[in-house]
């Protein structure tokens, strides 16, 4: 295993480059539940990477497919050109998205799948004939990645506040996050389905005709775990509908089994109009995006297009051979192994072992759906992040892998996560915790 001799060159997206590079956290391999560090030591993936490597690392079905799909067709051009696994995979995934939800866009990342979404929806706004439809409303603390649309209609601050203006046209919706009322909710939260007629205020203030689209994570992940309130996303649905409006799920880390189920919409019962997912696509071993539409959107834009192309976007790696290749595989893997099916199963072990944690020192809540869990710490004096980055590092020392988003520590393994290793994973996330000041 190789060990760079100069951290330097790198620029690292999301993490403090100088404290990093004084003290790093490299990673030199993995396979099924675990990572390898360059000490050598085996760190336990409470995180699935970023939320993504669903089935567990090292997959040798998923590196014979890419390895196949190299030798056979390294690339072939997206545009006006086609491959048939891009078909394929296309066609799986209608099969398991919901009814009626039968078109795929494909793209590279979670960012691009919302940059995608968010365009779709008002090129679908106009060619309709609703060309004034072009306002689009996110939520506070929503995470939709980091291209300017994601951001736009994204509400973390800190992802924001540096890039100007964005686009214009955007409003947010307040978020559902209210600990004094929810704080240890297992599960769904009881309290906040009215937060969802912030949607209807907003009407009220812009006008439904300006309005093209919504977009929510069904479970917001990023920001720190919120899952919906109770009948708030039927509520916000309820609402797109009777005013013409979008609905719009971000499924990066809900789709793929992260609930139990293929999708959030199919866990939660609520049908959006598009969604988004990434990440679990490919198990994360090739880059990979898609946004997928109910039928009436694409059929709309081809059956209105006002030219011959019938949406003027695409990327040049739209549907790459190689990530086809890596998804079908993955997807195979889901369904021969029953992982949808395991995650469910596991998510009453992971909610138990979550909220066995109460009255650990500095703990002020703990929320948990499916394979996610989150315990929320409470901030050092002023200091917003230090205990969670500091309880990141210790786990880390201890072996363990878990998310600090702030002080909030998230919880999300690849699903074939079992039940001494969820134990593992939270005695161990104690130990950690009951070490740091
Ligand atoms: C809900 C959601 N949307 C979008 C993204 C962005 O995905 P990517 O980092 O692949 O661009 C993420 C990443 O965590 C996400 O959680």
């Amino acid at each position: 295993m190789s060990k760079p001799n100069n951290l330097e060159s790198l620029w690292m997206p999301f993490t403090p480059n100088k404290t990093f590079k004084k003290d790093p956290r490299i990673i030199v391999g993995a396979k099924d539940m675990h990572f390898i560090s360059e000490d050598n030591r085996q760190i336990l993936d409470g995180t699935a990477g970023l939320w993504c490597v669903n089935a567990g690392h090292g997959r040798k079905k998923i590196q014979e497919a890419v390895s196949e799909q190299l030798e056979t067709l390294d690339y072939s051009p997206p545009f006006q050109f086609g491959h048939p696994k891009q078909f394929e995979l296309a066609n799986r995934l209608a099969e398991i998205f919901p009814e009626g939800m039968n078109h795929v866009f494909f793209s590279n990342s979670g960012s691009e799948a919302v940059d995608s979404a968010l365009k779709i929806a008002l090129a679908y706004q106009r060619a309709r004939g609703h060309a004034t439809k072009t306002r689009l409303i996110g939520r506070e603390r929503g995470y939709h990645g980091v291209g300017f649309g994601g951001i736009s209609v994204g509400g973390m601050v800190k992802n924001r506040m540096y890039f100007g203006s964005m686009l214009s046209g955007v409003d947010h919706l307040r978020h559902t996050h209210n600990p004094s009322v929810n704080a240890y909710s297992h599960g769904q939260p009881e309290h906040g389905a009215e937060l969802a007629d912030d949607l209807e205020r907003l009407v009220q203030l812009h006008d439904a005709s300006t309005v093209a689209a919504v977009i929510v994570e069904p479970i917001a992940g990023s920001t720190g775990v919120l899952p919906p309130p109770k009948g708030y996303l039927q509520r916000l649905r309820d609402i797109c509908t009777k005013h013409d409006i979008l609905l719009i799920f971000d499924e990066v880390i809900s789709a793929f089994g992260r609930l139990g189920k293929a999708t959030g919409s199919d866990y939660f019962g609520i049908t959006p109009d598009i969604i988004c997912c990434a990440k679990g696509l490919t198990n994360a071993t090739i880059p990979m995006g898609a946004t997928v539409v109910q039928d009436y959107i694409y059929e709309s834009m081809l059956e209105n297009a006002d030219a011959p192309i019938e949406l003027f976007h695409g990327y040049t790696y739209s549907g790459h051979p190689v990530a086809c290749a890596a998804a079908l595989a993955t997807l195979d893997i889901y369904q021969d192994e029953g992982l949808f099916d395991n995650a469910a199963k596991m998510s009453p072990v992971i909610e138990q072992a979550a909220h066995s944690l109460k009255g650990t020192k500095n703990i002020t809540d703990i929320r948990n759906l499916g394979v996610i869990a989150a315990i929320e710490l409470e901030p050092r004096g002023s200091t917003v992040g230090a205990r969670g980055f500091e309880t990141m590092k210790k786990a880390w020392e201890m072996g363990l892998m878990v998310r600090a988003n702030g002080d909030t520590l998230a919880f999300s393994p690849p699903l074939i996560v079992n039940e001494s290793q969820v134990d593992e994973m939270f005695t161990t996330v104690k130990k950690a915790i009951e070490q740091v000041d």
